[in-house]
């Protein structure tokens, strides 16, 4: 009795160990043929990507700098495309410029950002990249940007190190987590969250307003004042002097009535 039980445990501990084994194996197949098929599926749209760009712009796209920027602003273009139709619509920005960027009035930007065209398609959006003139921007603009409108001047460093200038925008503007963690070491997430909005303003909309010359408009209001005070202590003796000149007139008038009235009534004696 007591091996019968033994060996009925045995074989169910057997069995099971034998089902955990297929399952395990039914498992890793799984596992691997999703992985496989996902791994195709993303070279297929890296390389569609690609030959895209070659197609697009034949100069760049041998370029590894550039076939990235190009991947980020595919990448940005998919996020406005809501209905996927491979063009970006007004209703479109509209809807990514209120919900994604927080633009309160976003008709405003429409005009900058869509202009006679009412469908953006990704080469539009390349090509207009390529026209803006933070394309051309050199790593000490980008420095400047940073620490002037994206307020971040402690990743100066990183940046100057990576020599990033202005045509890594787009790349900053999407979420790239190797990018932003391991290689720009941005471990606050509110940093990296403001960083790729303000990158992705200024991919779509060009350079922002900096004001970068702040000891220039500090002496432009004290010059402004100064005048200000200059002027109104000079209309201020304009004015007394115009009084005193109006009482002395007013002191000859007097004198001249009197002078005619005498004459009148020497006249009539
Ligand atoms: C950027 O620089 C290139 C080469 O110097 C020039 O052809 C292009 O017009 C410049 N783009 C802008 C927007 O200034
Ligand atoms: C920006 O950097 C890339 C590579 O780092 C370089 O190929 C490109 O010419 C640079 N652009 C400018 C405007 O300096
Ligand atoms: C993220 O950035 C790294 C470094 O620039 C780059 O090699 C990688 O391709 C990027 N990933 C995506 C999904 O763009």
């Amino acid at each position: 009795m007591r091996t019968l039980l033994v060996h009925i445990a045995s074989t169910h501990q057997w069995s099971s160990t034998h089902k955990l084994k297929t399952l395990w194996i039914f498992c890793l197949c799984l596992v691997g043929k999703s992985w496989t098929e996902r791994s195709t599926s993303d070279n297929h749209i890296v390389e569609n990507g690609v030959s895209d760009f070659c197609r697009i712009d034949e100069k760049l796209c041998n370029d590894e700098n550039e076939v990235l920027s190009y991947e980020a602003i595919r990448s940005i273009h998919k996020q406005m495309d809501d209905d996927a139709n491979g063009n970006v619509d007004v209703s479109e920005t509209d809807g990514f410029l209120r919900e994604d960027l927080n633009y309160h009035d976003p008709k405003a930007k429409h005009n900058t950002f869509h202009g006679d065209d009412q469908f953006i398609s990704v080469e539009d959006l390349w090509k207009a990249w390529k026209g803006s003139e933070v394309y051309n921007w050199t790593l000490d603009e980008v420095v400047e940007w940073l620490i002037t409108y994206v307020e971040l001047p402690q990743y100066v460093e990183a940046f100057r190190k990576m020599n990033f200038n202005g045509s890594v925008m787009p790349r900053l503007a999407v979420k790239n987590t190797s990018l932003t963690l391991s290689i720009l070491k941005i471990l606050d997430r509110s940093h990296v969250q403001k960083l790729q909005l303000k990158s992705l303003d200024t991919v779509l909309f060009g350079a922002p307003l900096m004001n970068r010359h702040s000891h220039l408009k500090d002496f432009m209001l004290v010059v402004s004042i100064v005048i200000g005070m200059g002027g109104c202590w000079f209309a201020f003796i304009q004015n007394r002097y115009s009084k005193d000149h109006m009482k002395k007139m007013m002191k000859d008038l007097d004198g001249l009535q009197r002078a005619e009235q005498s004459l009148h009534d020497l006249q009539q004696k």
